[in-house]
């Protein structure tokens, strides 16, 4: 190995959940949701948080900056393209962290310099020096992106990675852009780059691989094993197209797999599971089942032979532990006569500190599922403080409802949303009871957004069980989810729905709602 960067065997863990994860289709993220999130991977341990991208518009620029007042320990990065403005803007919104990072990337394959940006290779090499120059006037963290790195020349990917170097930038990413390697390739590519570029010596090079051919994590610890000390990824696999390589499967590769793969990363595993549902619960995409380490039956065993082997000895069947992801068993936790106080601590084993108002709201919501739940489980108060905290603040809100449904038809719904404190009651008919619900919501609240997704699960077993609704609507190209959760179906179906159109409205107009661009 060319030096002691790549010999050191800590491996940097990038996260780019809000930035190439936001580029997911559906899944764009608020302010209030980044703040949120940072929070959590900057306590989990994170080296590195990629906020956005600065200069796509002002609510990521505000996103980014919101972040980077916030986040203690992790670098905090903003992404710019070569030019100026975009390292400018960077800059600015990155320039409150502790740590800042500008990330500046180009295309260096001949496919993309000749149809993306129409310049010849010598324009690309003089972009990189002039770009990682005007980044490091402004920070001293660099990292710079050689983007489809992988179909590119290889002694012309050598030539942009020494350049970079020279002109000061301190890492060096080597995409995957479209998911195409298989780990031998990218490992060489690794070895080679960090053999014989000058000054590969003094920098950190990096992975980032896309899961078009669900090599994502496979290409990535094989980039690790060939002299690569960070790694970009995202939560439950986000990102453009297939998605990036999911974090929490690196981590807990790398932790897992210490007698084949001898790196460390400083990720406290425990706090995964958690930040997968909350990743979960702000886009709207649900977390597979069978999902690797954060899927609710990773850690299931269902089969007869399977779980007298777990009883015997739980390593028959587990390489890992539950508690090692943060994945508890389902305990019954509480009902109907538990008191406040055995609430709040229990909140608070589950991950929550709530403010003083907060409990107040979630104990009485708890009270009231309890009076129609027998059993209440983790799982149920999970989904009823999430559901209580990301929809406390909403514009639209629903008070009540009405549904008549069944065989004969119509099946009818009545609405009272509380629209800015103005109660306002309609009633809509619908090709069934949800559709009447939404055309119900329609007509108290016209918009010409359309629904996307349309998705239930239930929280827990059971007929009582909750049932968890996921929205997603989009509007002018512009799209927004958001999950409920209720005993009730119908009611949650109600809830995401306005959920998601509160979000929509946030994004027609952020200046109403300067708490979701981190003005306040
Ligand atoms: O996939 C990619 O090439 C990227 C770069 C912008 C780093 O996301
Ligand atoms: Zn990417």
């Amino acid at each position: 190995m060319a030096a002691d960067t790549h010999a050191n065997n800590h491996v940097r863990i990038f996260d780019t959940t809000m930035r190439d994860g936001e580029q997911s289709p559906g899944a764009s993220m608020t302010a209030t949701d980044k703040l949120e999130i940072a929070q959590t991977l900057d306590a989990m341990g994170v080296d590195i948080i990629e906020a956005g991208f600065p200069i796509a518009s002002n609510g990521d620029f505000e996103a980014v900056r919101a972040v980077a007042g916030v986040v203690k320990n992790a670098v905090v990065c903003g992404l710019s393209r070569a030019g100026v403005k975009d390292i400018e803007r960077a800059g600015e919104a990155v320039k409150g962290a502790v740590r800042p990072r500008i990330h500046t990337f180009i295309s260096t394959s001949p496919i993309h310099m000749k149809h993306k940006l129409q310049m010849e290779p010598h324009q690309v090499l003089d972009a990189i020096e002039g770009s990682v120059r005007a980044a490091r006037n402004l920070v001293d963290d660099v990292e710079w992106s050689a983007e489809d790195a992988t179909r590119t020349d290889r002694d012309f990917l050598k030539r942009c990675c020494e350049i970079a170097i020279k002109a000061g930038a301190t890492t060096i990413n080597i995409p995957d852009t479209v998911g195409y390697s298989f780990p031998e390739e990218y490992g060489a590519l690794f070895k080679d780059l960090i053999e014989s570029v000058p000054g590969a010596d003094k920098s950190i090079f990096s992975a980032h691989c896309h899961n078009d051919l669900g090599l994502a994590v496979a290409n990535s610890i094989a980039a690790v094993q060939n002299g690569a000390r960070q790694v970009e990824c995202a939560i439950n696999g986000l990102g453009e197209r297939a998605g990036n390589a999911a974090l929490e499967e690196i981590v807990m590769a790398l932790r897992v797999r210490g007698d084949a793969l001898p790196y460390r990363t400083q990720i406290d595993s425990t706090k995964l599971t958690r930040v997968s549902q909350m990743l979960s619960r702000v886009t709207g995409f649900p977390v597979q089942y069978n999902k690797a380490i954060v899927g609710k039956n990773a850690f299931s065993h269902e089969s007869g032979i399977h779980q007298d082997g777990m009883l015997k000895n739980n390593q028959t069947y587990e390489i890992m532990r539950p508690e090692d992801v943060g994945q508890g068993a389902t305990h019954l936790v509480m009902g109907k006569l538990s008191g406040k106080h055995a609430f709040k601590e229990k909140l608070r084993e589950l991950g929550y500190e709530l403010s003083d108002n907060e409990l107040v709201d979630a104990f009485t919501r708890f009270k009231d599922l309890a009076d129609r739940k027998r059993h209440i489980y983790d799982e149920d108060l999970v989904a009823l403080v999430d559901d209580a905290l990301s929809h406390g603040a909403d514009s639209i809100q629903v008070k009540r409802l009405r549904v008549v449904a069944g065989t004969d038809g119509p099946q009818t719904a009545e609405i009272d949303l509380v629209i800015d404190g103005q109660d306002v009651w309609r009633t809509a008919r619908g090709n069934g009871p949800v559709d009447a619900i939404f055309n119900a919501i329609k007509a108290a609240t016209p918009h010409e957004a359309q629904l996307e997704l349309f998705q239930v699960h239930a929280v827990t077993e059971g007929t009582d069980a909750q049932a968890e609704v996921s929205v997603r609507l989009s509007e002018n190209g512009r799209a927004a989810a958001a999950r409920a959760a209720d005993a009730d179906t119908l009611v949650a179906s109600a809830k995401a729905y306005v959920a998601a159109l509160n979000r929509i409205m946030r994004k027609r107009d952020p200046r109403a709602h300067p708490q979701e661009m981190g003005a306040a």
